[in-house]
């Protein structure tokens, strides 16, 4: 008879049989940075997670780098926000100001910073729009590869485009390439449903759209070949990694991406993913091993790397069991 449980007696061999692991350096933790000073303010909606002004950004770099988390990426919180985003190229904008921050106390800290226009323009949107209120995609291209290259200036490790308009990536790697910036990868989210699960994203980096919602530009949750076709235009053009957003309810796009791809994938465990574990462990509802094992499954269904609120606090479990 076959019997499964042979390998499931003790930890040793439940260890030695075991196909995918969890590990600190999967783990990348996204950071909002706001304008001011002395801030380190609670986010309502994420509980845990906090918007940081730059000068209180030293003893989170601290933490990540005793815990053993090594990548970050970078939201930014402007103090002005106009209809083309113009804070999102500034040079002195807060996210270029964070990643020379970053850079000049943690060296080997690596920083990638979301490209994206949502956080920047006052209609919340994530491009340039026209008269009737819809983003103009070459137009807003333009203006993608001046935030790209603007944090390229600062020193960024790498640029991670969110913003789902067409020919982004090629555009901006042309514009890397040509400013002389050919080792700055792009990591791609290339298969980004319009969802409900950024929620608590919008409100920790005031981002909604002001009106309308943004299913023009992100795709459509019934749709699994579409990823397909977006993913594969995006490396064409020459993403070096491909993030698909949300993670946990999204895992067979994850799996049939690690199936098709070759490129290295990353699952974004998104604001509204956190929100609800958290609510759950608060409650007691649920015990915070959820999290690993919500995180475990990512990398079982094919993810090389996960975006999660959760990187200190896994690391900290994480190192407490060795
Ligand atoms: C910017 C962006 C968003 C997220 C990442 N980049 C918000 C959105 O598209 O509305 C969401 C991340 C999260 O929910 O954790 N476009």
């Amino acid at each position: 008879m076959y019997r499964g449980r042979r390998l499931r007696m003790n930890p040793t061999i439940r260890s030695l049989v075991r196909e995918t692991r969890l590990c600190v350096e999967d783990l990348i933790y996204p950071i909002f940075v706001v304008e001011g000073e002395g801030i380190k303010e609670p986010i309502d909606t994420m509980p845990g997670q906090y918007r940081y002004s730059i000068d209180r950004l030293p003893a989170l770099l601290d933490e990540m780098k005793r815990l053993g988390v090594r990548a970050c990426l970078l939201f930014g919180i402007p103090a002005r926000k106009d209809a083309c985003g113009s804070e999102a190229y500034a040079p002195d904008g807060v996210v270029q100001r964070a990643i020379q921050a970053i850079k000049r106390w943690d060296p080997t800290m690596y920083v990638i910073a979301d490209v994206c226009m949502c956080e920047y323009t006052d209609h919340g949107h994530c491009g340039i729009l026209d008269a009737c209120g819809r983003v103009k995609n070459d137009e807003t291209v333009r203006y993608l590869e001046k935030i790209a290259l603007s944090y390229a200036k600062a020193g960024v490790d790498m640029v991670a485009p969110s913003d789902m308009m067409d020919g982004r990536i090629g555009a901006i790697r042309h514009a890397l390439d040509a400013a002389g910036y050919p080792y700055v990868p792009i990591m791609a989210y290339s298969a980004k449903y319009a969802s409900s699960f950024y929620g608590p994203f919008r409100e920790a980096a005031h981002s909604a759209p002001g009106f309308g919602d943004r299913k023009a530009y992100q795709m459509d949750p019934g749709n699994a070949k579409e990823a397909m076709r977006e993913m594969a235009a995006d490396i064409e053009e020459g993403a070096d990694a491909i993030i698909i957003k949300p993670a946990l309810p999204y895992l067979d796009i994850l799996s049939a991406a690690s199936n098709r791809f070759d490129v290295p994938l990353c699952a974004y465990n998104v604001s509204g993913e956190y929100a609800m574990l958290m609510a759950a462990i608060e409650k007691g509802w649920m015990k915070p091993d959820v999290v690993e094992e919500s995180l475990l499954c990512m990398k079982r269904a094919g993810a090389d790397m996960i975006i999660t609120y959760f990187a200190l606090d896994v690391a900290k479990r994480l190192a407490n069991e060795k």
